[in-house]
């Protein structure tokens, strides 16, 4: 199996620079840029809109991998895809129709993915599995970077993978990612990890190549 993908986010990233902290990322070997969006609403937190996306979008030809922990979520799907998301991930719980949600996204070009917090179940997802390109298991509960890491993703992960079967999905994990669980992450079945606070500590290409390691070292 393929070692997993390193996925940054910039949520721990220094906003009075963000341009420059991309760029670092991007030049430390981040495979995809990860992009929290909150709304204040559907969690707990605020952080930034498509303005800011479109702003960075010329910094990098990395992905950007836009998480969208707002509610509702549908409306604003297009303005994502035109500030140039790759890829959109929602939560079930942010609209009344998951299935329409991921269906427009893949409509509007970009890869589709669902994200399970915590407390969601993997058979929330049971019946969206054909429209979907990956799976976000959040690792801490939604809202704020630099939290603890919840173990059981670890188990969840593993859950995950066993639904998808042969469908053509990633499985990627969100939240206090650090080398102390990349390696569970990856044997469990993680493809993507995201990491947030154990990469903005000043020595991005050090603390990606530590992540790498750790992932790879099974
Ligand atoms: C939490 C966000 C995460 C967060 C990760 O709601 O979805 O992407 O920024 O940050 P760390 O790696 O610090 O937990
Ligand atoms: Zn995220």
């Amino acid at each position: 199996m393929a070692p997993p993908l390193i996925a940054p986010s910039i949520l721990a990233a220094d906003f009075a620079r963000l341009g420059d902290e991309v760029r670092a990322i991007d030049e430390a070997g981040a495979d995809w840029i990860h992009i929290d969006v909150m709304d204040g609403h559907f969690v707990p937190n605020l952080s930034f809109g498509s303005p800011i996306i479109a702003a960075i979008r010329p910094v990098t030809s990395k992905p950007f991998d836009v998480h969208l922990m707002i509610a509702p979520v549908d409306p604003y799907l297009a303005a994502f895809a035109e500030a140039g998301a790759d890829r959109l991930t929602v939560h079930p719980e942010a609209g009344p129709h998951l299935h329409r949600t991921l269906e427009a996204i893949r409509a509007l070009g970009k890869s589709a993915g669902v994200a399970l917090n915590p407390a969601t179940p993997v058979s929330a997802i049971d019946h969206v599995l054909d429209v979907v390109d990956l799976v976000l298991v959040m690792s801490v509960n939604p809202g704020f970077g630099g939290q603890a890491f919840i173990p059981d993703a670890i188990d969840k992960v593993a859950a995950v993978k066993q639904a998808i079967g042969e469908r053509d999905i990633l499985i990627e994990v969100d939240g206090g990612v650090s080398p102390a669980n990349a390696g569970a992450l990856a044997t469990a079945g993680a493809n993507v990890l995201v990491a947030g606070s154990s990469i903005f500590d000043g020595n991005p290409a050090g603390s990606i190549s530590r992540l790498r390691e750790a992932a790879s070292a099974q």
